[in-house]
């Protein structure tokens, strides 16, 4: 389970950045969560440009820290958490750059009509906290959180949003907010926490792996924890499965490839499939391991590719069925 927090605030020691650590320590320390933070402000994120290039092809042409990071770990979270000072009604510029160009994932959903196999589960939560106490301090960036959650794939989940907070050390001395966190927290991972922990491990991460990781999570998000990698994972997705999966409405896009070892320290799996005959099962590993007799795909032809993954929903869908 990763929870992804996006930290909105320039300052380094401030209480938008004292709220998401505390409640992404309570994930790792209490769910067995892998948790990220992004600090926003010291990002290369290019505010978008309106080049309309991704509701016509799917992707943005500005090379930055989106392309190589944001969207990739968009697309792997379990859990967002957006948080944000209040600046002038709204999330400050730098996060409103980062969610402007999730414009992007929005594009690949409702103008390509694509799927990200996440969707199912991925929730998405809100901190936010303004120096001022009117009614309506939080409305603005209620909306803006609405809008992204929903770019993202996320089930807009929850928030917790404090009044009256300006000096950078007043959100550790608020009276409930260990609590409120605790309670947040338990309601965002408890049931994921519970699923079983599955890894596909392919040759190079790149098709047979990718695609059986994206059919586990769209048949049986609910159920299992899925990660998928390669023991030498190539660059980039194969591009034959991520236009096979495409044709279903599947987005394969920005999942890319990861390194055994990498996906291994996320969390250690119950169950290990191994998508072939030349793949070796990691050293050391205490989880029941499934040999699937699967042999390598030739990657330059579409054809093999698409029969390969019309095998693999195949065999998701039966393993589906016995969980
Ligand atoms: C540029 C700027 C704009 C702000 N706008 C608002 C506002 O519209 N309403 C409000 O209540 N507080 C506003 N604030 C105050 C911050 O939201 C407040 O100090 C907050 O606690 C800062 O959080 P941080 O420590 O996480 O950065 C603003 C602060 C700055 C620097």
């Amino acid at each position: 389970m990763l929870v992804l927090g996006l930290q909105g605030s320039p300052r380094k020691k401030g209480n938008t950045r004292f709220l998401l650590s505390a409640a992404l320590k309570e994930a790792r320390e209490k769910y067995g969560a892998h948790t990220q933070m992004i600090d926003v402000d010291a990002m290369n994120i290019v505010p978008c440009k309106e080049y309309i290039v991704c509701e016509k092809k799917g992707f943005c042409p500005i090379d930055d820290d989106m392309r190589t990071l944001v969207y990739p770990l968009l697309r792997r979270a379990d859990i967002i958490i957006a948080a944000s000072p209040v600046f002038f009604y709204n999330v400050t510029a730098q996060l409103k750059a980062l969610i402007d160009r999730s414009q992007t994932l929005w594009a690949r959903k409702y103008k390509l009509k694509l799927k990200d196999p996440g969707s199912g589960q991925r929730r998405g939560f809100l901190m936010s906290v303004g120096a001022t106490r009117g009614k309506q301090l939080f409305d603005g960036i209620h909306l803006t959180a609405t809008y992204f959650f929903d770019a993202v794939d996320a089930v807009y989940s929850g928030s917790l949003t404090y009044r009256d907070i300006e000096s950078a050390s007043d959100m550790a001395k608020h009276p409930t907010v260990d609590a409120d966190i605790r309670g947040a927290v338990e309601s965002l991972c408890a049931p994921l926490a519970r699923r079983r922990k599955i890894l596909f491990l392919g040759e190079q991460g790149a098709c047979r792996s990718l695609v059986a990781g994206a059919y586990a999570r769209k048949y049986a998000g609910d159920k299992l924890d899925v990660l998928a990698a390669g023991a030498n994972p190539a660059a980039i997705p194969d591009k034959n499965a991520v236009a096979a999966m495409a044709q279903k409405g599947i987005d394969l896009a920005f999942h890319t490839p990861r390194a055994i070892g990498d996906a291994l320290s996320e969390h250690p799996p119950d169950v290990i499939v191994i998508m072939g005959p030349d793949i070796p099962v990691p050293k050391a590993t205490t989880a029941a391991v499934i040999k699937w007799d699967m042999p390598a795909v030739d990657g330059d032809s579409a054809s093999a590719v698409q029969t390969a993954c019309e095998n693999i929903e195949h065999r998701i869908k039966e393993m589906v069925e016995t969980l």
